[in-house]
């Protein structure tokens, strides 16, 4: 080898060596700046749904459920015309409406609210179902529902409306094969109707029992759909209660149970051996089911619940995870808007429930991570989650319903 061809070699080891570093250290430097702070990398996880934001739907159909006509489908459309990605049944979707909000005094803004798809998933459509919720009755001066009844009265075919990707963790096991209990209290149907759907069409295998409790005929939804598709799946059993039957009403044909669903009619009922249950309706029916379920020894694993939206929501404190108290004992929480400092003391579930129960004005929607409503700029410190949300969380903000401190806070709530 000449002594020229000796250092071209030696001169090319010498530049692929550099080269190597250099990658190796750009390699590094990247694996630095990825740690980022809780919040951030929840940032970066990708969304269940397919489409980042708000998305335009149209209103394709509109169909009345009920008798009453208090319970509304609304079949919506991407406008862009794109095919919509499969969603998982129970799973809800998010909308932001032009309505002013209950709270804000000078009448402006929006409003978001959630509503569970309540079909199996198309990629033509969704479909969502929507109950027009009346004043409270100890109050009927009160405005009615703002979100409800402005789809009622507002939202016809055609309209266009803003919507969110589907989310949710209130979702049917695909893998499981034991009975499911689909327990509906009301327009909890919503959820269970994606269910059922979807399990008779994916497992036809599988055992499923509907219980479903509503006032009386004229308030129960999907009446002809679900005596229709009990019909066709002899692995489909229902079970109807109604509480105050109406004069038209007749057990036996209309209804099998007078009174609740509750535990009593579960035990009565449900054949032997280990069941998966999921339950959503008001708010006596989910709190003394759920626990009636633990005390008779049903796993906590197997049992799944929603509740819709914050007037459903237990807001006793709740006994934090394990490990957070302790965690994040007089931790103090500055809330910068609402000009209040207070002392996280670990008695409660999530900051949602600690700023609600100090009164401390918070949006909200599904009170489970998915919709953001309650996404709030984090100007100092760290927020945990136990388990990354839904929602992908926008750099330098947090989700409070979902989110405890790691550290002393300033929000900007
Ligand atoms: C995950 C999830 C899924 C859901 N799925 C469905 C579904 O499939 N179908 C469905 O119908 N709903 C569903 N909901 C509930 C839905 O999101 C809304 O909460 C519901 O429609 C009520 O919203 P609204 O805007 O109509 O009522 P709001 O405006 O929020 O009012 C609620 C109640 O407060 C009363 N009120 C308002 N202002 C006052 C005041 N100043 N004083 C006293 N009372 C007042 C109203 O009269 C009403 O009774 C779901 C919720 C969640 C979280
Ligand atoms: S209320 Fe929906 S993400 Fe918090």
């Amino acid at each position: 080898m000449t002594a020229s061809l000796l250092l071209a070699v030696l001169s090319g080891a010498i530049l692929i060596q550099l080269a190597v570093a250099i990658c190796i250290s750009a390699l590094s430097r990247r694996g630095v700046a990825t740690e980022a702070p809780i919040a951030d990398i929840d940032a970066a996880k990708p969304s269940t749904g397919a489409w980042p934001g708000w998305r335009e739907f149209r209103v394709a159909r509109r169909v009345f459920e009920d008798a009453r006509r208090t319970q509304c489908s609304f079949y919506l459309e991407p406008v862009d015309g794109a095919p919509l990605p499969a969603f998982q049944p129970g799973q809800f979707l998010t909308f932001k409406l032009p309505v002013a909000a209950a709270h804000r005094p000078d009448g402006q803004g929006s409003i978001t609210r959630c509503y569970s798809l309540s079909d199996r998933p198309d990629e033509a459509r969704y479909r969502v179902t929507i109950k027009r919720v009346p004043a409270p009755r100890e109050q009927p001066q009160a405005p009615p529902g703002a979100s409800s009844n402005h789809f009622h009265d507002r939202i016809g075919v055609g309209d266009v409306v803003l919507v969110k990707a589907p989310a949710g963790r209130f979702i049917l096991d695909p893998h499981a094969d034991v009975p499911a209990v689909l327990i509906a209290g009301g327009i909890g149907i919503t959820p269970m109707m994606s269910m059922l759907r979807w399990s008779l069409e994916e497992q036809p295998q599988r055992p499923l029992l509907l219980y479903y409790g509503v006032r009386n005929g004229g308030e129960q939804a999907f009446k002809e759909q679900l005596s229709a598709l009990a019909a066709a799946h002899p692995n489909l059993h229902i079970e109807i209660a109604y509480s105050r039957p109406g004069e038209g009403d007749v057990a036996g044909r209309d209804y099998r149970h007078l009174g609740h669903v509750d535990i009593d009619l579960l035990r009565r009922t449900l054949p032997h051996g280990r069941h998966q249950f999921y339950a959503c309706g008001p708010p006596p029916m989910m709190q003394s089911l759920t626990a009636a379920l633990r005390d008779w020894g049903v796993p906590a694993a197997d049992i799944h619940y929603e509740a819709f939206g914050p007037a459903s929501v237990n807001r006793e404190p709740v006994a934090p995870p394990a490990g957070r108290a302790d965690q994040a004992l007089a931790c103090e929480v500055r809330f910068r808007r609402s000009g209040r400092t207070l002392t996280w003391d670990g008695a409660d579930a999530n900051l949602l429930d600690f700023a609600e129960r100090h009164g401390v004005t918070v949006e909200s929607g599904c009170r489970s991570g998915g919709c953001g409503s309650c996404e709030t700029r984090l100007i100092s410190g760290t927020v945990g989650y136990e388990h990354t949300p839904d929602h992908d969380v926008a750099p330098g903000h947090c989700l409070l319903c979902v989110g405890a401190p790691q550290s002393p806070l300033v929000l900007e709530a």
